[in-house]
């Protein structure tokens, strides 16, 4: 039953192009099964604008970790719009929020806000050609960072200059990150990477055990500048930043989705060292000051550190993959979920065409569980073990349709 969402994405069509566009557009989804507008949400549910209501396992693709409309941060963000959220001048939040991430994260020295990950991970590269005073810009292939032609997914508008000074090794191959420094060695701004490699429509990885440590070390020789970029991870793997988490410690950091818990903001902190250069890169937008945005990520910030979030979605995470998996087994299907628990990527194998995941989030969805074939999902703290065995309950209930 999509009859209103198709009826609504009839409408889009003619006054949007595309209709939906980016990594929410139905064809990046399951077309025939997901409803293509949410009407409402809370805790871990949406209500689709059928009326169908769901279990949730994307979180409005991460910037839910507290759960949708979480009371305490949706008071916190209704005391400051009583106030106004956008000013000539930014208000005493920004520097509260800035004070709390420098606290918090233990290489941070200073931070500055926007509004998307997309913003502050091309700024951090220029924060690192402005340090360094070189060009080229090293990341993983197949990693996401953005909408910016830098290092957008698409191909559309680009000229060839655009990425004339970016350099890719594969995930993981340290050997090819020490080839590029080798050969580049002095021209090397700076290397972006994400804590681990979590590439859409393919398995998560992580890195091995001497990879941030060789990075790390690739970098500071070279006098290049480590830039972690945690958007999408940050706030799911350690309340302090993922590199806590894998035990690195980065030159700059960027973070977004869930540092707002759904409000829309973004955050790069960097080190003492950096912070000239920092501020001879322009940085500025309309609303990038919003202080209701930032007053629910202070509400987000301070959750996450009193119930220890990462922990609790992390442990949540393995109890619901390892009990996926086992109902997958009991019907043969040898699914496995890669990647941290707490935003795990589903895989099949010898699935290349990744027809049988599609049919098993197809099959799934069908109960009311929105699980996607090919995007890591992500675990709330609002998800309850009740709820997780109930998603099970009702995964099991759609294999039985196999
Ligand atoms: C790792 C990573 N970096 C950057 C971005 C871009 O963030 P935004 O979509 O907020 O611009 C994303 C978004 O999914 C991401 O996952």
């Amino acid at each position: 039953m999509l009859d209103n969402s198709i009826n609504i994405f009839k409408r889009a069509e003619k006054v949007i192009p595309g209709g939906i566009y980016g990594h929410v557009a139905p064809a990046a989804g399951l077309p025939d099964s997901f409803p293509h507008y949410c009407d409402k949400a809370t805790g871990h549910t949406f209500v689709d604008v059928d009326g169908k209501e769901w279990m949730d396992f994307m979180c409005g693709f991460g910037t839910i970790l507290h759960g949708y409309s979480n009371q305490e941060i949706e008071d916190a963000a209704n005391e400051q719009r009583e106030k106004g959220a956008v000013f000539n001048q930014p208000s005493e939040k920004m520097v509260e929020l800035a004070e709390i991430l420098v606290d918090r994260i233990n290489f941070a020295d200073w931070a500055v806000f926007a509004k998307n990950g997309s913003d502050l991970t091309t700024w951090a590269i220029r924060v690192a050609r402005q340090f360094t005073q070189r060009p080229y810009i090293v990341k993983a292939k197949g990693a996401y960072h953005g909408v910016d032609a830098w290092c957008d997914p698409g191909m559309g508008g680009r000229i060839p200059s655009d990425r004339q000074d970016i350099l890719e090794f594969e995930w993981n191959k340290t050997d090819q990150l020490q080839s590029i420094f080798k050969k580049h060695g002095n021209k090397i701004a700076g290397v972006i990477l994400t804590p681990y490699h979590h590439p859409a429509f393919a398995k998560s990885v992580m890195p091995h055990p001497t990879f941030w440590s060789e990075v790390s070390e690739l970098c500071e020789k070279a006098g290049s500048l480590l830039i972690l970029d945690d958007v999408r991870a940050g706030g799911r793997l350690h309340d302090n930043g993922s590199h806590c988490f894998f035990n690195f410690v980065p030159d700059l950091a960027v973070y977004s989705k869930a540092l707002g818990n759904g409000y829309a903001i973004s955050a790069c902190v960097g080190k003492q060292k950096q912070k000239a250069a920092s501020s001879e890169v322009f940085l500025t937008g309309s609303c990038w000051n919003d202080a209701v945005a930032m007053a629910a990520s202070i509400a987000s910030l301070s959750i996450s550190k009193r119930d220890q979030v990462a922990e609790e979605v992390l442990a949540k995470g393995t109890y619901f993959c390892s009990k996926l998996t086992d109902v997958a087994k009991s019907f043969d299907i040898p699914l496995s979920m890669t990647g941290p628990t707490s935003m795990p990527y589903p895989f099949i194998e010898n699935d290349d065409n990744l027809f049988k995941i599609q049919e098993f989030c197809r099959l799934c969805a069908g109960e009311g569980l929105y699980f996607h074939p090919h995007h890591n999902w992500f675990i709330s703290n609002s998800h309850s073990y009740e709820s997780l065995d109930l998603a099970i309950e009702r995964t099991s209930r759609a294999l039985e349709k196999l």
